[in-house]
């Protein structure tokens, strides 16, 4: 079950769209979009493509939609004999290799001729040989090949896969001649169990491994030789101030960065390591940038930075950062404004005040004001509360490769390196380094012969050695989020769920579909797991297992469980509780044939739940399995797996909230939340001002009214 954990990612139904003859992409997207509701385009993952040939004479739609127009393919005035047409399939599916998978077409006018006539060949290995069958079609148009010899191909037998007709045979009504149709009552509701029913079946069918390559965290057999165990410090390569500058040099030289990009780059890392109540204190130069920059960003995700900014450069870079700030209102506050006890007013400190580059002693201001985060350190042993200070890349004041020479600079709490850390950095004793600046070419780690840390997924920054000990109790992320309010949610709580499904879709959160399911058996002792959800509608939420497992045997004494869906990074939690049922014999086999034929040999070989001799004993069952269908034949579903569905009874939505000012009345004056992902440093003993709003909870429940179910919601304490 674990391989099936990796490879598969739910998804919405990914069609390539073909616009009209002597019309564009941008043309039919639209047309699409103005005339289609929302409701209907959001359930679809569009991906609109250029035709291979300029416009060869007048478009008809000139004067209506701006140029540039492209065909794609020509044609004699029957329509029988046509140029560029072999040209044509070959463009298109070389796009579907490169921006694939696709499982379906949607085509207008000659883009539909293509679209209708396309499964017919490809069934006949005649076209698409390299790319996925074709699975749905909307075909927009009624237009067919004259063509004998193509035609003969291409509609020998009757279009195989759901699709849906807007003309020939009419499904949904086209009134108005030539163009995207609007869809009246009866036309939506065909649309929509179309829909219905392809959601299904793309939900249901996994990506192959090659499509998310690119989403793939695992980092490369090269990058994996590189990266270094990130327990280990001491295994990370370090820069010398030479050696920072040449990399710079490289990036901004023959890779082509400019300063603007690496700023940007940095600044996000640093505004995503930290949080809170934020002043940036900026240097003059690239360093400041970087402080810059992360207080925007910091805006963006929803905290109150402030900047102090005393020595403004002239330069278009640095006064255009100082505009969007500004844009935004974010206070600029000068050396005076400061009050003189910035523990009082801020949580978190960061010093953008000088980089590597920098050499010599610090002049006013900065000497004052690298004294004032000094004092804070004196301030923080007399016991009172105390901002986390964080460094940029170097703690100003500090000298590139030898460190705090006098022992009497700033302590930062926490340390952010950007490209590699530099040699200083060995001498840092804060209780938090990180690594951002996710840009270093392999390349330029080869040159170095840099070993850094692998970043886990799509994270700009990583931890550089242990996390410091916690306080778990104190563990808790201030929730920045929409609010969640009755007469916002659907009436009903399927169409709800699939709404903030949709959400953590959109998020690219990793495994929206995981959910924990709660059984217990005869002894009501429950015990829980996590499952993957494998299609959801009217009829309930449906996951596959094997049949002798624990939670099946639980499933058996007692059918009713509890799914848990909790979306981090929306701050979402969805409970449903109802009562379970086996799916039918058909649809778990149509499902087990599509997944990926190695979980398919997974299933017959995992006894789920029991004692194994030992790994080997299983590897050994899955080699032989896999010699044993090496000839492709079908793999028969073994009768210990299928499927559940769960019922739903009882639903309750949960949205976290902001800040839960009464949690963090505890007095303790040490650093201590950490949030082990996305790295949140913050301090617990500070009053937060952020508007105080408890988290929000909705629960539906079946009632009857008039003898009719309605679904009832109430709100529920938090
Ligand atoms: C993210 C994730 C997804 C999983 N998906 C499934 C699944 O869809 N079906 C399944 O049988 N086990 C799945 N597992 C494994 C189960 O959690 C569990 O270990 C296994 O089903 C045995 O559970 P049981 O002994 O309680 O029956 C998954 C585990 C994880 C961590």
């Amino acid at each position: 079950m674990g391989s099936e954990a990796e490879t598969v990612t739910l998804r919405k139904p990914r069609f390539l769209c073909l616009h009209g003859f002597r019309t564009s992409g941008e043309i039919l997207k639209t047309q699409v979009t103005m005339k289609w509701p929302e409701s209907v385009t959001r359930k679809l993952d569009l991906v609109y493509l250029d035709a291979p040939f300029p416009c060869q004479g007048k478009s008809d739609v000139e004067g209506i939609f701006d140029p540039p127009y492209y065909e794609w393919f020509q044609f004699n005035k029957e329509f029988t004999e046509y140029t560029n047409f072999d040209e044509c399939l070959a463009y298109i599916e070389d796009y579907m290799i490169k921006n694939g998978p696709f499982d379906g077409l949607l085509g207008f006018s000659q883009g539909a001729i293509l679209s209708a006539g396309l499964p017919g060949l490809q069934a006949q290995g005649l076209t698409f040989t390299k790319v996925p069958k074709i699975k749905f079609l909307i075909i927009v148009g009624g237009a067919k090949f004259r063509a004998a010899s193509l035609a003969d191909k291409a509609y020998s037998t009757p279009i195989q896969c759901p699709s849906l007709h807007f003309l020939d045979p009419v499904v949904i009504h086209h009134p108005k001649g030539h163009t995207i149709p609007r869809l009246d009552e009866k036309g939506l509701q065909i649309m929509e169990s179309f829909l219905e029913r392809i959601q299904k079946m793309a939900f249901l069918t996994p990506i192959p491994s090659l499509s998310i390559r690119a989403f793939c965290t695992k980092p490369s057999a090269k990058m994996a030789d590189r990266a270094v165990q990130i327990q280990n410090p001491d295994s990370i390569s370090y820069l010398t101030q030479r050696e920072a500058a040449e990399i710079d040099e490289i990036l901004m030289g023959p890779l082509g960065f400019s300063v603007d990009q690496l700023m940007e780059l940095a600044g996000l890392s640093v505004a995503a390591s930290i949080a809170e109540r934020v002043l940036a204190i900026c240097g003059p130069g690239n360093n400041g940038g970087d402080g810059l920059v992360a207080a925007r960003h910091l805006y963006h995700f929803g905290y109150k930075p402030s900047v102090c900014y005393p020595k403004r450069t002239p330069k278009p870079l640095y006064s255009g950062l100082v505009t969007q700030l500004e844009s935004l209102s974010v206070p600029f506050l000068s050396v005076e404004d400061l009050p003189l006890d910035l523990s009082k007013d801020f949580d978190i400190l960061v010093d953008a005040m000088f980089g590597f580059s920098f050499h010599g002693i610090p002049r006013p201001p900065f000497d004052d004001l690298i004294q004032r985060l000094v004092s804070l350190r004196d301030h923080d042993q007399t016991h009172q509360k105390s901002p986390v200070i964080v460094s940029i890349d170097i703690p100003s004041g500090w000298h590139v490769e030898e460190g705090d020479i006098g022992g009497e600079g700033i302590k930062p709490d926490m340390l952010v390196s950007l490209t590699a850390p530099k040699l200083c950095a060995k001498k840092f004793c804060g209780p938090q380094h990180f690594l951002g600046g996710r840009f270093v070419p392999p390349s330029v780690a080869d040159k170095y012969k840099l070993r850094l840390p692998p970043y886990p997924g799509t994270s700009m920054c990583v931890r550089i050695g242990k996390a410091p000990k916690i306080d778990i109790s104190a563990l808790r992320e201030n929730y920045i989020s929409p609010e969640l309010l009755e007469e916002q949610v659907e009436a009903d709580p399927i169409d709800q769920f699939c709404k903030w499904f949709d959400d953590a879709v959109a998020a690219s959160l990793k495994e929206p579909n995981a959910m924990a399911l709660s059984t217990a058996g005869k002894d009501g002792k429950p015990s829980s797991r996590m499952v993957l959800l494998k299609g959801v509608d009217k009829d309930g939420f449906v996951w596959y297992t094997n049949y002798d497992s624990r939670k099946a045997h639980d499933l058996s004494d007692n059918p009713h469980a509890s799914l848990l869906f909790y979306w981090d990074g929306l701050n979402r939690q969805v409970r449903v509780e109802g009562s379970v049922q086996r799916v039918s014999d058909e649809e778990s086999e149509q499902y087990f044939h599509s997944r990926p034929r190695g979980s398919q040999i997974g299933a017959i070989v995992s006894k789920q739940s029991t004692v194994v001799p030992g790994r080997h004993v299983l590897l050994q069952q899955h080699k032989e399995l896999e010699e044993k269908f090496s000839d492709g034949s079908l793999i028969p579903k073994p009768k210990h797996w299928g499927g559940y569905r769960l019922k739903p009874e009882l639903f309750e939505f949960w949205q976290g909230q902001k800040s839960r000012l009464h949690d963090r009345a505890a007095d303790q004056n040490i650093l201590s939340i950490l949030r082990v992902d996305v790295i949140l440093c913050l301090v617990v003993n500070l009053v937060i001002k952020l508007n105080v709003m408890s988290d929000l909870s909705l629960q539906y429940s079946p009632h009857e009214i008039n003898g009719q179910q309605v679904w009832k919601i109430e709100r529920l304490a938090p």
